[in-house]
């Protein structure tokens, strides 16, 4: 991540981590070089199931639950029993081809977005979307909409919601 904003961090562990049902799981979706960069005490995430992409991957990396060759088959699976008992809310947290194949899925009903407020030399990029589809919401309970700063750099939460 070109970028250090460790409340920024905290706050996405604990939108993906959070469950309104105790004892179901969130399965949380990534991709191979993404799930790499996750290496922190925080590991493996609390309440989740992780499901990472690979076409090339045999075996399980440390922290990963579950292997699938597609996006599809990882949602699939989520939709069988047993995850399908188990599973409450599903996370997809990159990189960008999957990003890409999320936004325009069916099933995805918000992005959590935090605007970085700040300009990075980056090879990646979180794609377009259609904000006729997925629209702001202004207030949303446990997001501040306030601009927040950490080192130096701003940034805004933003929720965009399907309607
Ligand atoms: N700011 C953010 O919120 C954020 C979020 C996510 C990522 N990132 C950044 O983005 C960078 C990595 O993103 P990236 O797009 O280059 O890589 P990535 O998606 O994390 O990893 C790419 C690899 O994952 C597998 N993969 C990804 N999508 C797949 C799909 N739909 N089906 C099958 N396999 C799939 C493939 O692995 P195989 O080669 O093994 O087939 C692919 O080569 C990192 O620097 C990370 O920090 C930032």
């Amino acid at each position: 991540m070109a970028w250090n904003l460790p409340n920024e961090f905290q706050y996405c562990l604990n939108t993906i981590t959070t469950l309104q049902t105790p004892g179901k799981k969130n399965l949380v979706i990534w991709g191979r070089k993404t799930s790499e960069q996750f290496k922190g005490d925080y590991m493996p995430l609390r309440n989740c199931l992780t499901v990472l992409l690979s076409t090339t991957l045999s075996s399980l990396p440390m922290h990963a639950d579950i292997i699938c060759r597609d996006f599809e088959d990882a949602i699939q699976l989520a939709h069988t029993s047993p995850l399908s008992e188990q599973i409450e809310t599903i996370w997809v947290l990159g990189g960008v081809k999957l990003f890409e194949e999320a936004v325009k899925h069916p099933l995805c009903s918000r992005i959590y977005f935090t605007d970085v407020m700040a300009h990075f030399n980056c090879d990646v990029f979180f794609p377009e979307f259609d904000e006729e589809i997925f629209k702001l919401v202004e207030e949303f309970p446990g997001i501040s909409s306030e601009i927040q700063e950490e080192n130096g750099i701003k940034y805004q939460f933003r929720l965009f919601a399907k309607q």
